[in-house]
C-alpha cells in the first residue's frame, strides 16, 4: 500500500506534519531520553490511532477515519523500547490488496464498482479498531464504535483476530470507552441497537469472561450520537445529546455514518440515569442543548449524580475535525471544549451546571483506578492555548479550586495526557503523565513524561520519525499484568 504524506494539498497549518503518514512501522530498544525515567515504572502504554489517513490514491476525509495502527512504549530499569505496527484488520487488509479505501468510516464512504456491489451487495461495517485499547476477557484489543474489537499481541503487536462474544447481546454500534467497576471487577457498556426499532441495551461482562449480560434494554425514537457515557457506584448515565440518527438517511443516502445524524437542539439534552442494578432507568432529566466526545467522571453526592464532561454548545466541534478544516482552516478548528459538572437532582426534571475551569480541554483522563465513580481532585487533558494552534498544551485542573498547571513547548502538539500511578502513591496525582508529543521544529514525535505532581518535566523519549496524531490508550502496568496472569493459571 502506497503510505504517503498528504502531498496533493497546500496545507498550512504547523502542525500538518501530524495528519500525514507514520513513515515506517519498526521495533526500538534503548531510546534515546533527556532526562530521566522513574525507575519503579514498569510496564507499557499502548495506544490506538490513525496511521495513515490515505490509501494509494484516495484520501480519507475525517481524522477519525484513517487506517489504524498500533504504538507501543514499554518501561524498565529507566529505558524505554518502542514497537509500532499497522491493525491488520479486514478493512486493513482490503484496502492493502485493492489499493483504495473499502470500507466506510464515520466521515468517508467506500466508492464500490458496479462490479463489486453486484458481488456483495450489502455494505460492511468497518473493523478498523482505532479509537481506543482495552481489555476483553484476558485479551488485549483495539476497539472503534463498531462492535468487532480486534485481539493483537500486547508483546508483539501481530494482530491475531476478531474478538467473539459468546452471547447474543443485540447492537450494531457501541462505545471505544467501556467503564471498568473494580467493586464488581466487571466491564458496564452499552450498544445501540437498530433492529427491529431502536434500543439502547446496556450489558455488563465480567473481567475475564467473554460473555455479556443484557442489564437493560432502553428504547428510543431516534438514538443520539454518543462516544462516552458515565458510570457512579450504582447508575449508569447516559448523556442523549440532540444529535439524532435517521435510521432510513444511514440505510439509503449513500453519505458518511456521521453525516445520518441530525443536530435538533430544540429537544435539548437527556440525561437517562439507569440502576446498575435493576437495569431500570431510575431519572431522567433535561438541559439545554449542548454536545460532547468524552464524559471525564460521575459521581453520587446528596441524592444528586454528578456528571463531567467535556461540553461544547453544538456539534460543529465534528465538522471542525474533518481533514478539510485541519489542513487548510486552522483558525476554523475547535479541538478542545469546556469542562462542565452537569448536576441531576434525582428528584427534578432539570439538571444545571457549571463549568470547572476557564481552560479548554479535551482528551481528558483522570486517576481511573483509584477516583472513576468517586468524588475527586484532578483532570489532565490536552488543550488550546490560541485559535489556529489545534491542540499545543497539556493541562491539569484541580477540580475542586479551579487552578489549572500548564505544559507548552515551542512547535509541539500533545497527544492524550495518560496517567500512571506511583505504586504505594498516597495521593491522586502521585505518579507521572505520559503523552505522546509532535516536534513540529525537528519534524519527529517524543514521548513526554511529566511529574503529575509538580508537573516538573522528567523526561523527553525521542522517536526516529513523528507518529501521526492519535486518540486513545492505555498503560498496563507490569506488576499488576503479572498477577493477573497468576491468578488465572
Ligand atoms: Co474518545
Amino acid at each position: 500500500m502506497a503510505i504517503t504524506p498528504l502531498g496533493n494539498c497546500e496545507a498550512n497549518a504547523p502542525y500538518q506534519l501530524g495528519f500525514s503518514a507514520t513513515h515506517q512501522e519498526g521495533e526500538f530498544n534503548a531510546l534515546p531520553i533527556q532526562g530521566k525515567i522513574p525507575r519503579w515504572l514498569r510496564g507499557s502504554l499502548i495506544r490506538t490511532g490513525p496511521g495513515t489517513l490515505e490509501v494509494g490514491k484516495q484520501s480519507y476525509h475525517h481524522w477519525f477515519d484513517g487506517l489504524a495502527m498500533l504504538r507501543k512504549f514499554s518501561f524498565a530499569h529507566g529505558q524505554v523500547s518502542f514497537a509500532n505496527r499497522f491493525l491488520e484488520s479486514q478493512a486493513y487488509q482490503e484496502a492493502k490488496a485493492k489499493g483504495k479505501i473499502s470500507r466506510g468510516e464515520f466521515g468517508t464512504t467506500a466508492r464500490h464498482s458496479l462490479l463489486e456491489r453486484l458481488t456483495d451487495p450489502l455494505p460492511r461495517l468497518t473493523d478498523n479498531a482505532t479509537v481506543n485499547i482495552t481489555m476483553q476477557g484476558d485479551r488485549f484489543v483495539s476497539v472503534t464504535e463498531s462492535p468487532f474489537p480486534i485481539i493483537f499481541d500486547p508483546e508483539t503487536l501481530n494482530t491475531i483476530e476478531q474478538f467473539h462474544y459468546r452471547d447474543r447481546v443485540p447492537g450494531q454500534i457501541t462505545t471505544a470507552h467501556p467503564h471498568f467497576d473494580y467493586q464488581e471487577n466487571a466491564v458496564y457498556s452499552y450498544l445501540v441497537n437498530l433492529i427491529p426499532g431502536c434500543s439502547y441495551s446496556i450489558y455488563r461482562m465480567d473481567a475475564h469472561s467473554d460473555q455479556r449480560q443484557l442489564i437493560a434494554s432502553i428504547p428510543v425514537q431516534q438514538p443520539a450520537y454518543m462516544h462516552t457515557f458515565g458510570m457512579t457506584e450504582h447508575y449508569i448515565i447516559l448523556a442523549e445529546f440532540p444529535l439524532l440518527l435517521n435510521r432510513l438517511s444511514l440505510a439509503l443516502s449513500g453519505k458518511p455514518y456521521i453525516e445520518n445524524y441530525q443536530w435538533k437542539p430544540e429537544q435539548g439534552t437527556r440525561f437517562l440515569v439507569i440502576s446498575k442494578e435493576s437495569g431500570k432507568v431510575v431519572h431522567s432529566a433535561k438541559s439545554e442543548a449542548f454536545f460532547a466526545f468524552h464524559h471525564v467522571n460521575a459521581f453520587e453526592q446528596d441524592g444528586e449524580v454528578m456528571v463531567d464532561l467535556i461540553a461544547y454548545s453544538d456539534s460543529s466541534v465534528i465538522q471542525s475535525l474533518y481533514l478539510e478544516p485541519l489542513l487548510h482552516h486552522p483558525e476554523q478548528v475547535i479541538a478542545a471544549g469546556e469542562l462542565r459538572r452537569y448536576c441531576i437532582p434525582l428528584s427534578e426534571a432539570i439538571a444545571h451546571y457549571e463549568v470547572l475551569t476557564t481552560e479548554v480541554i479535551e482528551l481528558p483522563r483522570i486517576n481511573y483506578q483509584r477516583c472513576n465513580t468517586h468524588r475527586y481532585q484532578f483532570v489532565f487533558g490536552v488543550g488550546s492555548s490560541k485559535p489556529g494552534n489545534f491542540i499545543d498544551q497539556i493541562v491539569k485542573v484541580d477540580v475542586q479550586n479551579g487552578t489549572t498547571q500548564m505544559w507548552r513547548s515551542p512547535d509541539c502538539y500533545p497527544g492524550e495526557p495518560v496517567f500512571a500511578a506511583a505504586p504505594d502513591a498516597k495521593s491522586e496525582d502521585e505518579g507521572v503523565i505520559l503523552s505522546v508529543v509532535l516536534n513540529a521544529q525537528t519534524q519527529n514525535s517524543f514521548l513526554l513524561v511529566l511529574d503529575g505532581q509538580s508537573w516538573n518535566e522528567l523526561a523527553r523519549v525521542q522517536l526516529p520519525y513523528h507518529l501521526t496524531f492519535d486518540f486513545h490508550g492505555q498503560y498496563f502496568d507490569a506488576m499488576a499484568s503479572t498477577q493477573r496472569t497468576q491468578l488465572h493459571r
